[in-house]
């Protein structure tokens, strides 16, 4: 009862008790998952990044710091009105340059252009997509040729969630999730161990072909 009401909050924040407290958990839990996915994207000043489920918008405001040419801009997607709205609070000022766009959608029915985005980055988000598949098809769309996705992952916390059935079904396994890249056309998917201070977190990278 506890584990579904938490899996449903994780999956899409709702304004609500257990919402915020999930929102407070993003920033204390996950912060080094979204720095370090930034940091891997190796982000170059003038490029297109696109974060998709985002939350209150840590990533976003890491990655918005590295795109310091007048062309880079940032993207971001998430289905969850409070979420898009918080992290709309925290990255005003680069929405009202331009520099910045936000999208509440479903990742699957994102209203980005197809070949015009050269990151991607996500954390602890795709083991809530229903389906995989659509899902890698959806990044593989709107990324460039030779365009790099990163996701970062605690694996340890999340085999104890699906432990507690927060996480249900075995999406929320790397090699279903890479698997599901390399159908949608990505190539050099592969997950590597990194080490930040005292944590210990999982990247997977994909490279897009087209
Ligand atoms: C567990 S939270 C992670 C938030 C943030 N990335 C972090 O690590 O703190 C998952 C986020 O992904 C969003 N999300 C889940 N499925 C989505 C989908 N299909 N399309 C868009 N956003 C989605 C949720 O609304 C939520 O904000």
């Amino acid at each position: 009862m506890l584990a579904n009401k938490v899996g449903k909050q994780l999956r899409h924040p709702t304004y609500s008790l257990t919402g915020w407290l999930v929102s407070k958990f993003f920033k204390w839990h996950n912060q080094i998952l979204e720095e370090n996915a930034v940091k891997l994207c190796n982000i170059q000043p003038n490029d297109t990044v696109l974060e998709l489920g985002h939350g209150p918008g840590f990533g976003l405001q890491a990655a918005a710091q590295l795109l310091t040419a007048p062309e880079g801009k940032l993207l971001g997607v998430d289905y969850s009105q409070y979420m898009h709205e918080m992290a709309s609070q925290r990255m005003k000022e680069q929405i009202s340059r331009g520099k910045a766009v936000l999208y509440c959608s479903d990742l699957v029915a994102m209203p980005i252009e197809e070949n015009t985005v050269d990151k991607v980055f996500h954390c602890n988000c795709y083991y809530f997509w229903p389906d995989l598949k659509a899902g890698a098809r959806a990044i593989h769309r709107v990324m460039k040729p030779g365009g790099n996705m990163v996701t970062t992952l605690r694996l340890d916390s999340v085999i104890k969630a699906a432990k507690l059935k927060v996480l249900t079904g075995d999406k929320w396994r790397p090699d279903v999730y890479m698997e599901a890249l390399q159908s949608a056309g990505f190539t050099d998917v592969r997950m590597e161990n990194k080490r930040e201070k005292l944590t210990t977190l999982q990247a997977i990278f994909a490279t897009a072909v087209k």
